[in-house]
């Protein structure tokens, strides 16, 4: 819990509205570590013990669900050692305490998403729920079936074999092409060294979908908040992947 006004409080925790809240105080039905508040503007601080009506009230946070279009150059972190720029220089005005869901590399671009609600974090990077990613990759190379079919089949980095994936070629010329690559795995660096094995040389990559939610024309380095049924259908997606394979 941060710390915030009484009636605020109150109304966070579901206890009731704003309004409905202001009464209960001014009531007299609320008490804060043991001492009766009747006072509307009191604020109460972590670690405080709420209590209406003799209960104990738990804080319950809003939950925020965001999407972000990482550029190139920003560390997935909440703060780095190093001093780089991280995805949290670009959410100066989201006005919560998200974390990012999940990485992409200091090189990569794309869809990041960032939460404050942890159920909704294991869910989307959680191995076991197969959560599907879809990657646009710049390659150097020919773009040959065979590469593209082991990239489908599985190749092996760090000693494992990648799970069955989806590669097709959007674009393709003489010397380079652009690849589209969906993985449910999130091991690290996974996509680079999965192209690096079958010969392709990674000039570089975006990530445009994850678990059903597409990046769509969300410019680079700006937010957005998700929808309800953007959260509900990554969750849908989530819990039923496993199902899937
Ligand atoms: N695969 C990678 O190689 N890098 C990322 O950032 C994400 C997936």
């Amino acid at each position: 819990m941060e710390e915030m006004r009484l009636q605020k409080f109150l109304a966070h925790s579901g206890v009731a509205s704003r309004r409905a809240s202001e009464e209960m105080i001014l009531q007299g039905r609320v008490k804060v570590n043991g001492e009766k508040v009747t006072e509307l503007g009191t604020k109460v601080y972590p670690g405080d013990e709420v209590f209406v009506d003799g209960k104990k009230i738990e804080s319950e946070e809003k939950k925020f669900y965001i999407m972000l279009n990482k550029p190139v150059g920003y560390v997935t972190t909440v703060s780095d050692e190093k001093n780089r720029p991280t995805v949290m220089d670009l959410l100066g005005d989201v006005n919560a305490r998200v974390y990012p869901v999940g990485r992409l590399d200091f090189n990569t671009e794309g869809l990041l998403l960032l939460s404050n609600d942890g159920d909704f974090t294991y869910k989307v990077t959680h191995p076991k729920h197969y959560l599907e990613k879809t990657y646009h990759v710049w390659v150097t190379g020919k773009a040959k079936t065979n590469a593209l079919r082991l990239l489908e089949t599985g190749v092996y980095i760090d000693g494992r074999k990648t799970a069955p994936a989806k590669a097709d070629v959007l674009e393709s010329s003489k010397g380079s092409a652009v690849l589209s690559i969906t993985i449910h795995e999130g091991r690290n660096r996974q996509v680079r060294k999965m192209c690096k094995e079958v010969g392709f040389k990674v000039l570089g990559l975006k990530r445009v979908s994850e678990g059903g939610l597409n990046l769509g024309n969300l410019p680079i380095g700006k937010w957005r908040h998700l929808t309800k049924a953007e959260v509900d259908l990554i969750e849908k997606n989530a819990s039923t992947g496993g199902e899937k394979k």
